[in-house]
């Protein structure tokens, strides 16, 4: 393949992305019936507040005509690029995370962003995540242990783990890659253990070429998330973590365009004794439900 004709792929795949990110939400939204019950009082707060922070703004910044017609421009494109997940995902929601999780005492939690899959393939403690045959990248074993905040082991707990390959692509929102590429859910041992085998992900960069890029290009901005593992860690009885994992020394951990980043969620990925690639170490603490 000629270098040209890979970038070309390479944009067509994060074209379809964010696209695909809408799709998804919307059938997860009308799987789990999840229309939050509507206060009245609630929503003239919220919805008054949100339109006297623009206010603000337009009179603060003296908007004129042009700017808000490219602004309502723009609104009408995020929508029809099928961006509004990307956006509210990479802009929004790490401060709604940090509202929901202000409390707990165990491992930190950081956002969802838009490519989680419900129901990936179940396996045993130390299995190998779903991938190709010739998948690209460094071997990754991600091993620990998951226990309550006494420390006691948690048997049987659940990791759902999600990521992107070795070009920053997800399964089932680029095209061309195998259904569950890269995601599984796996069962902590009876000492609460797990052991992974995966591969370890490229930095990951939001689509460029819809809405989202625009606005990142005509403000000058990068569009770069750090790579990135992400997880959900569920036992009985105790609270839900939706968190993520990084490397040292990517250089986008400090400007991480999406805000997610936490010194606590640093990984340290050594020369693997036992073969080829790298073994990490991580720990999951989960706070009572
Ligand atoms: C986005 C993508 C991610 O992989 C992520 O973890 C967070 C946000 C995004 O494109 O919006
Ligand atoms: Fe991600």
């Amino acid at each position: 393949m000629s270098e040209n004709s890979f970038q070309s792929e390479v944009t067509a795949k994060a074209a379809e992305s964010g696209a695909n990110a809408s799709a998804r939400f919307r059938e997860r939204q009308a799987q789990g019936g999840s229309t939050a019950a509507v206060d009245q009082e609630r929503v003239a707060l919220l919805a008054g507040k949100a339109i006297k922070a623009l206010n603000d703004l337009v009179i603060e910044e003296q908007l004129s005509y042009e700017e808000y017609n490219a602004f309502k421009a723009w609104l009408i494109k995020v929508g029809e690029d099928g961006e509004w997940p990307l956006f509210l995902d990479v802009w929004l929601e790490h401060s709604v995370e940090e509202v929901a999780n202000a409390d707990r005492e165990g491992s930190k939690g950081t956002i969802e962003g838009p490519y989680y899959l419900g129901g990936s393939p179940e396996l045993e403690w130390n299995g190998t995540i779903p991938m190709r045959e010739d998948e690209p990248g460094t071997p990754l074993v991600f091993k620990g242990q998951v226990t309550a905040v006494d420390g006691t082991p948690l048997p049987g707990a659940k990791l759902e783990l999600w990521h992107a390959d070795n070009l920053g692509f997800y399964s089932q929102f680029a095209p061309g890659l195998p259904e569950w590429n890269l995601r599984g859910t796996f069962t902590a041992n009876d000492n609460g253990e797990y052991e992974i085998h995966t591969i370890r992900p490229a930095p990951y960069q939001i689509p460029t070429d819809g809405a989202c890029g625009q606005l990142i290009a005509a403000a000058g901005w990068h569009a770069w998330r750090p790579a990135h593992l992400h997880f959900k860690v569920h036992a009985p009885e105790h609270q839900l973590i939706t968190s993520q994992l990084y490397f040292p020394g990517d250089p986008h951990n400090d400007d991480d365009i999406a805000s997610a980043v936490k010194p606590e969620l640093l990984l340290d990925p050594q020369p693997n004794p036992d073969g080829e690639g790298e073994v990490t170490v991580y720990d999951f603490v989960l706070d009572p439900a």
